[in-house]
């Protein structure tokens, strides 16, 4: 789930009902008073208003002669990626957490993690020789739509090549920690969205770890080791 972003009175509108506490309950609150505050019509408060209940982020609840104005999860959403940016804007990319269960996937990881123009990449980058294969692990779509900030971290880069008319992509592998366990997010080029983001490290984490199918796992993006090899380009 992508959040759009919005215009800049919407936005205002958002921050000023949560800042009232929206977030957690109706704040009763009329189109008249919002404009007051915002310093707009009370027509044009209204519009706000009816446009953010339109793209979800807002919910009213009928009460009386007032209006009761409640945030959903896609409104906190939008504070949040606007959080997101201006932290790292002012203080640099900011590690963030998410949390998913282990899924299986094709097998198909530990075919790419087995061929050496990668193998060799991942030693003299990463530091180390992946387990070959990935981690698969389902995010919530909440959480998946949190990794669109990753670009901001920084990330090693895996180079494309060819072998025997063959093309392999390239990658980025940012640094992780997956139950306080060492290990990378790795982020082909050519991804189209996804709620399954890919672990690789320098050991068997389901055995390490004990993992199984639908386990949940935290995870620290952009904790753990820093880059062997620094690269600005992102996802
Ligand atoms: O695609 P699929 O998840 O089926 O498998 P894979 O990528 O070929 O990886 C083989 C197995 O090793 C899977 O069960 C992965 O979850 C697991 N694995 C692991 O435990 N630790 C790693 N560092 C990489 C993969």
């Amino acid at each position: 789930m992508a959040v759009a972003r919005l215009p800049r009175e919407s936005f205002e509108v958002l921050k000023l009902l949560a800042a009232r506490g929206a977030r957690e309950a109706p704040v009763f609150l009329s189109s008249r008073e919002l404009g007051e505050v915002l310093g707009v019509s009370q027509q044009a408060a209204s519009q706000y208003l009816i446009a953010l209940t339109e793209k979800g982020y807002l919910e009213r609840v009928l009460g009386g002669r007032k209006q009761g104005l409640k945030l959903t999860a896609s409104g906190t959403q939008v504070l949040r990626k606007e959080l997101h940016e201006l932290r790292t804007i002012v203080e640099g990319a900011q590690p963030f957490d998410l949390e998913g269960t282990v899924v299986s996937g094709l097998g198909e990881g530990k075919y790419y993690l087995s061929i050496p123009g990668y193998v060799s990449q991942f030693r003299r980058s990463l530091g180390y020789e992946p387990f070959p294969g990935t981690l698969n692990v389902r995010l919530a779509p909440a959480e998946a739509s949190r990794l669109e900030n990753v670009g901001a971290i920084q990330g090693v880069r895996i180079e494309g090549f060819q072998d025997q008319g063959r093309t392999f992509g390239g990658a980025t592998c940012y640094p992780s920690l997956l139950n306080g366990t060492t290990c990378h997010l790795i982020v082909p080029d050519r991804t189209h969205y996804t709620d399954v983001a890919e672990f690789i490290a320098p050991v068997e984490l389901r055995k390490v770890l004990g993992l199984h199918d639908e386990d949940r796992v935290r995870i620290g993006i952009g904790k753990g080791a820093p880059p062997a090899v620094p690269t600005k380009r992102g996802r």
